[in-house]
């Protein structure tokens, strides 16, 4: 997608992104946080922070440490500043593109990127910049939402739009992890790169209270293709009443996979 969509997107999706699917964006955060292994004093870079869901997940183990924050969105921005006001952290949020940001090399002791890779047009240029910032021995880690796209109700939608002649959304949704791999194993830069990459798979059920939840986090997330919005609402009609969408007491129930792919900031060439 391009940066100005991608903030205009998430600028119209203000708070409504994280209340949208909550337990689902605090479960990839956590074990993403979990996986850069912070110690007190680290130096932390979120990349495509949003409204700060990791920096809210590393925030307690910081406590001699720093955190910056990078977004291309004004809202999220300012969703984060007011969300960490009074934390003893005051991580700085800065608005620009985390692929060519202007922070300097190895200012990081960890980077995360939490659900940000799939917008990327070039998301190796993101593992590339992660790999630039980070110091030696420093780690960094991302998580995609990986396939099948949000289980049956998901996959069911993708069929549905490939029926009909609609383009998928921009937003890469068939997230391939051993491409995930492959990019971050292509991260050299400035005579470093990505060692130990490890990619884990989270399986999840995750349930919205109703059809119009669920449909409206898609939305918020950008998964749903823009530009159509009369088939888009068709579709959306049909699925409402598909008993394979939504269940008996009216909640849509989906397995979601995560993909949390992990990796240590190491310098030299591998073969020798
Ligand atoms: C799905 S949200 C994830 C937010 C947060 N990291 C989380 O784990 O919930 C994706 C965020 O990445 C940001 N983003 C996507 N591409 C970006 C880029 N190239 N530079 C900076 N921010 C970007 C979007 O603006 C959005 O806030």
């Amino acid at each position: 997608m391009r940066n100005e969509d991608i903030a205009g997107l998430f600028d119209a999706s203000g708070g409504g992104y994280e209340s949208s699917a909550a337990e689902l964006i605090q479960l990839a955060a956590s074990e993403l946080v979990e996986r850069l292994e912070l110690t007190s004093s680290d130096d932390f870079v979120d990349l495509g922070c949003g409204a700060g869901a990791l920096i809210a997940q590393a925030e307690a183990k910081l406590t001699h440490g720093s955190a910056i924050g990078i977004d291309l969105s004004r809202v999220q921005l300012e969703l984060a500043r007011e969300r960490f006001r009074l934390s003893p952290v005051q991580p700085l949020f800065v608005q620009e593109d985390a692929g060519a940001n202007g922070l300097r090399n190895r200012s990081a002791d960890a980077v995360g990127l939490g659900l940000v890779l799939p917008y990327a047009d070039r998301p190796q240029q993101l593992l590339k910049e992660a790999t630039r910032l980070t110091r030696l021995g420093g780690r960094v880690a991302a998580t995609v939402i990986g396939s099948p796209f949000f289980g049956g109700p998901g996959t069911r939608l993708l069929g549905l739009l490939e029926r009909r002649g609609v383009a998928w959304p921009e937003v890469e949704l068939q997230f391939d992890p051993r491409e995930a791999v492959r990019l971050a194993l292509l991260c050299e830069i400035d005579d470093r790169r990505l060692d130990d990459v490890t990619i884990e798979e989270i399986e999840r059920e995750f349930w919205w209270d109703d059809f119009d939840a669920w449909w409206r986090m898609l939305r918020l997330f950008g998964f749903l293709p823009r530009g159509r919005e009369r088939m888009i609402e068709s579709i959306g009609r049909e699925m409402r009443e598909d008993d394979r969408v939504v269940d008996p007491d009216g909640k849509v129930r989906c397995a979601v996979r995560i993909w949390l792919l992990s990796a240590t900031v190491s310098e030299g060439d591998p073969w020798v």
